[in-house]
């Protein structure tokens, strides 16, 4: 569905902010990239960044590193990440050595119009919101697939304390789901992923308060207390950016 030539001046090496229209079909990996590259926009010079996880996150990495002089280095949110971040070149800073971060900068696997998201798809659920915790600004980068009114069709991610994954998941039932282990599956922290699918999560931010007290839950997959910023989210007609109200 071609309809006018591409703007070359928005070519995704180029693109800083909202960004071009695109007039030519894309693919999921190519919105994913754009929307990497239009967070680029809010690396800060000097700076530590904060780094997701998962397809999209690698995205941005990949553009990190074109301006990897240009920063102090990255916070990684999951061994992945690190291998990859240290594959480029980018200098690691450990958690513990750092206060804050200006921007850390990650993918979602739902989104929902206050920013609200489910999180964990890839596992790293809980380094994750430990990173984002210190973030002064979130920013979720999705492909437009991600974009969802109300949170739980993709299976909510809960990283459990193996010895409590039978009251855990039978604690999860009663709240609805239908709970499944992630067989085969350990956590960068040693612990096991139930995805409780089933779930339509209609007050984020409560549900995220009544999973934190089910004793043996690390950490669950909804990111509400602590949602988005910015949103850059992409689409075939180009990368839009959003803002929590
Ligand atoms: C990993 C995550 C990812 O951000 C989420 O799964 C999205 O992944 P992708 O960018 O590959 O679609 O939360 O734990």
């Amino acid at each position: 569905m071609t309809s006018t030539p591409p703007d070359t001046s928005c070519s995704f090496g180029k693109m800083q902010h909202l960004h071009c229209e695109y007039s030519v079909e894309m693919t999921q990996d190519e919105m994913k990239q754009a929307a990497a590259e239009a967070a680029l926009a809010y690396v800060e010079d000097g700076s530590i960044v904060g780094v997701g996880t998962g397809s999209t996150a690698n995205f941005f990495i990949d553009g990190l590193s074109r301006m990897k002089e240009r920063i102090r280095g990255a916070v990684a949110s999951s061994e992945a990440s690190a291998t990859l971040l240290s594959a480029h070149g980018i200098k690691l800073f450990d958690l513990n050595e750092v206060d804050e971060l200006l921007v850390y900068v990650d993918g979602a696997d739902e989104i929902n119009p206050a920013l609200a998201m489910i999180k964990g798809g890839g596992g790293a659920l809980t380094r994750e919101k430990i990173v984002a915790a210190i973030a002064r600004r979130f920013v979720c980068i999705c492909d437009e697939s991600k974009q969802v009114d109300v949170l739980g069709r993709f299976p909510l991610p809960i990283e459990v304390i193996p010895v409590a994954t039978t009251q855990v998941t039978r604690r999860l039932a009663a709240l609805g789901g239908r709970p499944e282990l992630r067989h085969g599956f350990i956590t960068d922290n040693g612990n096991v992923i139930i995805d409780v699918h089933g779930l339509r999560i209609e007050q984020p931010a409560a549900f995220e308060t009544t999973l934190n007290q089910i004793v043996g839950i690390v950490t669950n997959g909804l990111f509400a207390h602590r949602g988005a910023d910015t949103l850059l989210l992409a689409t075939p007609q180009g990368v839009r950016e959003l803002h929590a109200a």
